[in-house]
């Protein structure tokens, strides 16, 4: 597994120490060539890797995101499409409470997978996961095999939230995960997500992120630097990936 850790504000204060109010897990998942790590790569850095491979196992990323008033630091699970990553891969979904899963607008067999992967998330990640469905390559849509009405109403029937995007021009890519983690977002202030759940993998009110690396420990404390309600520890390790729910020390 690798890391790479960005963020939306351009401060000069390092990423680690830079205040957030929530910190959510998202996993991107989907059929090999789909183009989930060009669109992760255009969310974190605004541009096109043309030189993307086969991600093996699984790539971390960070960033953070206003929504609401409110900083969301968004931790990225990256996941490899190919067959022979499956389960490995799926071991990296468990507190996920968003779910991006992409197929290419000119496979028709990326679509007709979709189920598969939406049910691999419902069974895997947070009880409470939001998925999102990305139709990527927008860009060829002279080649498209996949109506954008199929994918439309397939989405509807399922409640799932649905957007196309181009990892190459960028078209939809910030949308896309903006409005995934505002439907997040919305649940946890309507009360239908609980953010103390440790179950659900996020880290709420005015935290202060100390260290953060997936493979390190993480402990976060209160922004006020009043005294501690409690105390996290978030461990992120590539020998047990199940093991990424927050734990009360
Ligand atoms: P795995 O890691 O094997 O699961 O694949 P992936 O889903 O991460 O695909 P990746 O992002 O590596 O992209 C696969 C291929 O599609 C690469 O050759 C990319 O250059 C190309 N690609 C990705 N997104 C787009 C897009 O929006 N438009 C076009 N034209 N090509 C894209
Ligand atoms: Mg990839």
């Amino acid at each position: 597994m690798s890391s790479r850790s960005s963020s939306t504000t351009g401060s000069s204060i390092p990423a680690a120490l830079e205040h957030y109010d929530y910190r959510l897990k998202l996993i991107i998942i989907g059929d090999a060539n789909s183009g989930k790590s060009c669109l992760l790569e255009q969310f974190r850095e605004g541009r096109f890797f043309a030189g993307s491979t086969h991600t093996i196992g699984v790539e971390f990323a960070s960033k953070i995101v206003s929504i609401n008033d409110k900083r969301i630091k968004l931790q990225i699970w990256d996941t490899a499409g190919q067959d022979r990553y499956r389960t490995v891969s799926r071991s990296y979904y468990r507190g996920a409470l968003g779910a991006i899963v992409v197929y290419d607008i000119t496979s028709r067999e990326s679509f007709n997978n979709l189920p598969r992967w939406i049910q691999d998330a419902r069974e895997q990640a947070s009880k409470e996961v939001t998925i999102a469905v990305v139709g990527n390559k927008r860009d060829l849509s002279n080649e498209r095999a996949v109506p954008m009405l199929d994918a439309s109403r397939f989405c509807q029937e399922r409640d799932l939230l649905f957007m196309e995007t181009s990892a190459l021009t960028g078209e939809g890519v910030v949308d896309i995960f903006e409005l995934l983690t505002r439907r997040i977002i919305d649940k946890i202030q309507s009360g239908q997500i609980d953010p103390k759940s440790v179950a659900n993998g996020i880290l709420a009110d005015h935290l202060t992120s100390r260290k953060d690396s997936p493979g390190d420990l993480t402990v976060a404390k209160p922004a006020n630097g009043g005294l501690f309600s409690r105390f996290f520890k978030f461990l992120f390790s590539s020998c047990d990936p199940g093991n990424n729910d927050l734990k009360s020390l």
